[in-house]
């Protein structure tokens, strides 16, 4: 089978920066799963489907019409042939996804979506339920969690880099909703796999944070020799 690291946690843990350390230094492939449920509900959006509207739901997230290209630098995402690249990455766009993905039907549609990713020579999957209901064999499952300050400081830092105008103390609070919203969803909620290796990066840097992941992937055996 194609090894699979998972990583997992909440918004603004660093999951995006470890996961894209991780995928460079194996060479593997990368499942941004957050994508997904971020283009679902903006496709949701654009074509006025209602967020309790389940079977609409259904259909446009196995529908979904999405291109991912790597050719470049960075990888470009498109949506029924429209560069979101950055559009989906707004707190907006996070809120609607976090709608979508407490409905059962449209992590169902996206289930098979996700899995196909799994293609040697392996894959670094980025998500919220990698390592508890998509990839339950992965060689290894990271959880990474940071304090709700510092990650709505770093969603903050990351966004104003990228020239959206936000304010910190509306980002700590539309965090905090949608926390609560992926943790106490009855589907897929948010928590660590038992057999999770848990970091939390509060008062570490990435360099810090990837090599406490790299030396769990070499214990592993999964390191390129
Ligand atoms: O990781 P990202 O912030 O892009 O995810 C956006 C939202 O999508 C999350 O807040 C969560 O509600 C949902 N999600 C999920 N399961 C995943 C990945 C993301 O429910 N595997």
């Amino acid at each position: 089978m194609t090894p699979v690291i998972t990583v997992d946690g909440p918004s603004g843990a660093g999951k995006g920066t470890l996961s894209a350390r991780l995928t460079q230094f194996l060479g593997w492939h990368f499942l941004d799963s957050g994508a997904l449920y971020r283009l679902t509900g903006l496709a949701a959006t654009n074509h006025g489907v209602a967020f309790d509207n389940e079977p609409a739901l259904s259909l446009l997230a196995e529908h979904l019409d999405v291109r991912f290209d790597s050719s470049g630098e960075r990888t470009l995402i498109f949506l029924e042939g429209d560069d979101v690249t950055d559009t989906i990455r707004t707190e907006d766009v996070g809120a609607m996804a976090s709608k979508v993905a407490a409905v059962q039907v449209v992590r169902d549609a996206l289930l098979n979506r996700q899995r196909a990713f799994q293609e040697a020579p392996g894959l670094v999957a980025d998500g919220r339920d990698m390592g508890t209901v998509i990839f339950p064999e992965a060689e290894l499952k990271l959880f990474l969690t940071a304090s709700p300050e510092e990650r709505a400081k770093r969603r903050y830092l990351q966004l104003k880099d990228k020239g959206h105008d936000v304010s910190i103390a509306r980002l700590a609070e539309e965090i905090r909703l949608r926390d609560e919203r992926d943790t106490n969803r009855s589907v897929s909620p948010l928590k660590p796999a038992d057999d999770a290796f848990v970091i939390d990066s509060s008062g570490l840097n990435i360099d810090e944070v990837t090599d406490l992941a790299i030396q769990q992937v070499k214990k592993k055996g999964l390191a390129p020799s």
